[in-house]
């Protein structure tokens, strides 16, 4: 049982997920965000607001936890400026924020837009080259590498969960590859936690597919037998239009919208949640 676990981004779509589904794991859940949560702290619960890129406030959301689930910051591709701050910098904070409180182990949310420029034709498996899909993509490989010197240098061991589609249902022909479902998500966290020895390791997080891209060998490592699988919702899906070149690459969307800005991001934007 985990004495005090910190969710960040617990204002988010995961981090909401995970509230309920490791409540059972820890005494206590200290949950942190920069924007409110959607349902207030309930018992064993507390909240902590929390802007990643400010040190001094990172530093307190750490104080007096062993443990950390970290889903907060960017969580797609957006203009430079809240990578730089909620993924860059924020990465750098929590780090060293765990070194100087004790911290022995963190769950960090990557992506598999970390791998998004393989092609659909490709398996790929985490000792491969990481080719990012856009600079978000690029800002979770580069938590990847951070977490990896602070196990190798400093001893505090990451599981780094290179999530696919975490969605309640596959809507589209790329989730038949990249879907995990909620419930296969949250068992995948819990291993994460609970496995002995991890060291520094990445995991794809991946339901039971059988169109999936990735190798999972070091999810199972982990103890994770991943139940739901996309194959079931295949009939509601509709077929791809031929010609589209997002079909290419296993990242999909990386031909999309551009967030050059010239370094000023716009007044009016807001990030789409
Ligand atoms: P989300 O956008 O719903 O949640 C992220 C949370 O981080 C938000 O509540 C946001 O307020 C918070 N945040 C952003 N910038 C921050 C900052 N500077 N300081 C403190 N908090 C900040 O995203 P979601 O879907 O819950 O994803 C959680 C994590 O999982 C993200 O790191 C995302 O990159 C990763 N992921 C999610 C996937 C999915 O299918 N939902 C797929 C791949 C990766």
């Amino acid at each position: 049982m985990i004495q005090r676990l910190l969710i960040t981004g617990a204002a988010g779509r995961l981090g909401t997920l995970l509230r309920e589904g490791l409540k059972p794991y820890a005494k206590s859940i200290r949950l942190s965000d920069i924007d409110a949560l959607t349902e207030p702290a309930r018992d064993g619960e507390e909240f902590l607001r929390c802007d990643l890129a400010d040190h001094e406030a990172v530093s307190h959301m750490v104080e007096g936890v062993s443990t950390i689930v970290h889903m907060g910051g960017a969580a797609y591709e957006q203009y430079f400026e809240p990578i730089l701050r909620g993924n860059l910098i924020g990465i750098y904070n929590l780090y060293d924020a765990a070194l100087a409180h004790g911290v022995k182990r963190i769950v960090l949310a990557s992506s598999n837009h970390v791998t998004g420029f393989y092609g659909t034709d490709e398996v790929v498996s985490t000792d491969m080259a990481a080719r990012p899909d856009s600079l978000y993509a690029a800002s979770k490989s580069f938590a990847e590498m951070v977490s990896s010197f602070y196990f190798h240098r400093h001893g505090i061991e990451t599981v780094c969960v290179r999530i696919g589609t975490c969605i309640s249902r596959p809507k589209s022909q790329r989730c038949l590859a990249t879907w995990l479902s909620h419930a296969d998500f949250v068992e995948l966290i819990r291993c994460a936690l609970q496995a002995d020895n991890v060291g520094h390791l990445v995991v794809y997080g991946v339901s039971n597919n059988p169109r999936k891209w990735w190798r999972d060998e070091a999810a199972e490592r982990l103890g994770y037998h991943p139940k739901d699988s996309a194959a079931d919702y295949a009939d509601q899906i509709a077929p791809l239009s031929q010609n589209d070149a997002h079909n290419l690459w296993q990242g999909g969307q990386v031909l999309g919208r551009d967030y050059r800005c010239g370094g000023k991001v716009p007044q009016d934007w807001k990030p789409d949640k």
